[in-house]
């Protein structure tokens, strides 16, 4: 093949192999980095009530887990609800029991699931006395010395999160649940794909912070959010 002609055709094929990958991500679900459109315009409460049927054997009546390792759904931000569901269904939060669940949920069944959950009132376990005080400690001033920043912060003064920006209440949360999700975002294990820090709208805030903290900091802060209410 003549110099010119061959430098024509690998030019050709960069552009080709390009436009199949911007194709490729033009017909990608909208999951991952797109901001989920808010549960609250489409979501029927009544309806998810219904659905959530499917979840009560493992996120309890009224999303009041009691296995330690199911997270309470019960008060959780709708909005947050609603795009990790997302998240699970697209592959891109990475988990066995979750994906294939997610997976026969529509756009519709997620946002009628996520207000009902956020409408539903949270119980449950007690902190562990032995380290709920050091988990105050954490909770509420952090560690400026290690840039460890005050969960009160984004989070709350009663744990409820923020709602509306879809920062997740972590109050009543299970403390196992808590621990392996600090752990998760510690060693990248709670989202996969290419770039798992934008996975999520929120979450690179919490993969810097956890690297932060120690095993001890997890479980104390861990054990005081499951006291709150
Ligand atoms: C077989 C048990 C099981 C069933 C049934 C189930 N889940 Fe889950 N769910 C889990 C587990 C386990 C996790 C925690 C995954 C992890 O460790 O990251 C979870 C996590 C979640 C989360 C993330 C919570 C958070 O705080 O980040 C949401 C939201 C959720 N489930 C919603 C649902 C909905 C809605 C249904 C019903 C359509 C459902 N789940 C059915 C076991 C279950
Ligand atoms: C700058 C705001 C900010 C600060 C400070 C912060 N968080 Fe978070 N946290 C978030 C956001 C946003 C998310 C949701 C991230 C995502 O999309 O995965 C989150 C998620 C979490 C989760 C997962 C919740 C679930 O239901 O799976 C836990 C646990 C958590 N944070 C604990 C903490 C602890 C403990 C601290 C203090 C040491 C803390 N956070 C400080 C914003 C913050």
């Amino acid at each position: 093949m003549p110099q010119t002609l061959r430098v024509a055709s690998i030019a050709l094929t960069a552009v080709s192999l390009t436009l199949t990958a911007a194709i490729a991500r033009a017909q990608a679900p909208a999951a991952s980095a797109a901001p989920p459109s808010s549960p609250f315009t489409v979501g029927k409460a009544a309806s998810g009530e219904t659905k959530a049927a499917l979840c009560a054997s493992c996120h309890g009546p009224a999303g009041n887990s009691v296995n330690p390792e199911w997270p309470r759904l019960a008060g959780q931000s709708a909005i947050y609800i609603a795009e990790q569901l997302r998240l699970f269904r697209a592959g891109v939060r990475n988990n066995p029991i979750m994906k294939p669940l997610a997976s026969t949920l529509s756009d519709q069944d997620i946002s009628d699931l996520a207000v009902y959950y956020e409408a539903q009132t949270p119980t449950g376990l007690e902190a562990d006395p032995s380290y709920w005080k050091a988990g105050e400690q954490v909770y509420l001033s952090g560690d400026p010395a290690r840039e460890v920043p005050a969960c009160v912060a984004c989070h709350g003064p009663l744990g409820r999160g923020n709602l509306a920006a879809g920062y997740p209440a972590l109050r009543a949360q299970q403390s196992v649940y808590v621990v392996k999700q600090l752990n998760d975002y510690a060693s990248g294990a709670r989202y996969t794909g290419q770039n798992p820090a934008q996975a999520s709208l929120n979450g690179v805030m919490m993969l810097t912070l956890a690297k932060r903290l120690t095993p001890e900091e997890i479980r104390d802060v861990a054990s005081y959010v499951q006291g709150m209410r």
